[in-house]
């Protein structure tokens, strides 16, 4: 069997680096199109900055603060509408995931023509799109280093997975000190997203050496600074750690793939907009615990990279620990506790699994084969 690995795009890293941007922009071209959410982001001290940087480079910054959260597919064509009208050549997308992943699918929209629903799924992207630039605000995505995009949209409005080599970023700037403005509720969510990216990326169908040894250290980083950077979200180290463990577990999740937590997270979201953050942190011990019998090795070194002793312990009770673990840390973090206190009827059960079981891209990398009843089983858990 041929294994994989791949990872097109050029990273910069570390706090205060935003004003290393002014080194790559006259490369990629004359007129950015920037992509920020339409809230709080839009108003953060680092869209003025990033914009009198450019300006000092002699680049023409037209802005599209406009994207909302789960961004639906008429806002990315605004965007390209936007785009076209003031002549930009490349696309920066700062925030979080959404404003990230409307930026890609804009960039790419810019070079091809036909109807963005027909993008669903792996490799329907015809061309290389306009330069693209991701600059995230959360810690958790992973969005800069992936080739996914998700977009809300099609005849349902669910949640679609774009999947292209054309939808990487040229270049991923991340600089921790943009998140810094994170509220603790929003840095436990984003937080936790990027633990089941790690967690998932770790066990899923495709991982291999390279993408576990980046996930086991995400998984690493995100025990050692989650906690922290919620009680503190001005302690530097904090934030530093859970920027780098984000971008490693995009790093590892855009080669190996994720599993059923993220299947039925964006179930969650089409359905009753259950921000995705949220959704993985109920779901993922219960997605654990379902495919713990499957890969014991695996979940041991996660349990390790948890911090648990799992030495004496048979494969079974040391992959517990791991569950374990995420439990811990989850009672630590202000976040909701089940599905219930999310608005989400438990009447919605059987919808929500098979919606999720049409999801095959993401159920079929997780490492344990399922039928529906798993789904609904693993559902049933999380409103306990
Ligand atoms: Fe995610």
């Amino acid at each position: 069997m041929a294994l994989t690995f791949r990872f097109p795009v050029q990273v910069v890293f570390g706090e205060g680096s935003l004003p290393e941007v002014r080194h790559f922009v006259k490369s990629f071209g004359k007129h950015a199109l920037l992509v920020t959410g339409g809230g709080p982001t839009s108003r953060l001290p680092a869209v003025q900055a990033l914009q009198d940087l450019l300006a000092a480079e002699g680049t023409a910054v037209t802005f599209f603060p406009e994207v909302e959260s789960d961004p639906g597919v008429e806002t990315v064509e605004r965007g390209v509408a936007v785009a076209r009208e003031n002549g930009c050549d490349f696309v920066i997308g700062l925030g979080g995931g959404s404003p990230m992943d409307a930026a890609k699918v804009i960039a790419a929209r810019l070079n091809n023509d036909g109807n963005i629903t027909s993008w669903e799924g792996q490799g329907r992207i015809p061309r290389r799109g306009k330069p693209l630039i991701c600059i995230p605000t959360t810690a958790g995505t992973g969005s800069e280093v992936t080739w996914v995009a998700v977009i809300t949209g099609g005849k349902r409005r669910q949640k679609m997975s774009l999947v292209s080599q054309y939808l990487y970023p040229l270049l991923a700037l991340v600089d921790p000190e943009l998140t810094y403005s994170m509220s603790p509720e929003l840095t436990a969510a984003t937080g936790m997203d990027a633990l089941t990216h790690a967690v998932e990326s770790c066990v899923a169908k495709r991982s291999w050496e390279p993408t576990r040894a980046l996930s086991l250290q995400a998984v690493r980083l995100i025990f050692t600074h989650l906690e922290r950077a919620c009680q503190d979200g001005s302690e530097h180290e904090a934030r530093s750690g859970m920027s780098l463990a984000s971008l490693l577990a995009g790093m590892a999740f855009t080669t190996s793939g994720l599993g059923l937590a993220h299947a039925l997270a964006h179930a969650l979201g089409s359905h009753f907009g259950v921000p995705h953050g949220k959704a993985n942190a109920l779901l993922l011990p219960h997605v654990m615990r379902f495919n713990l019998d499957c890969c014991p090795g695996l979940y041991r070194e996660l349990a390790m990279a948890m911090g648990m002793d799992v030495s004496g312990l048979s494969a079974p009770r040391a992959a517990e620990k791991a569950v374990e673990a995420v439990e811990g840390l989850l009672a630590l973090l202000p976040l909701p506790k089940n599905l219930s206190e999310l608005g989400v009827p438990a009447s919605s059960v059987e919808a929500l699994s098979a919606e999720a079981f049409l999801n095959t891209r993401l159920r079929s990398s997780n490492p344990k084969d399922t039928v529906l009843e798993d789904l609904v089983q693993v559902l049933r858990e999380a409103f306990a």
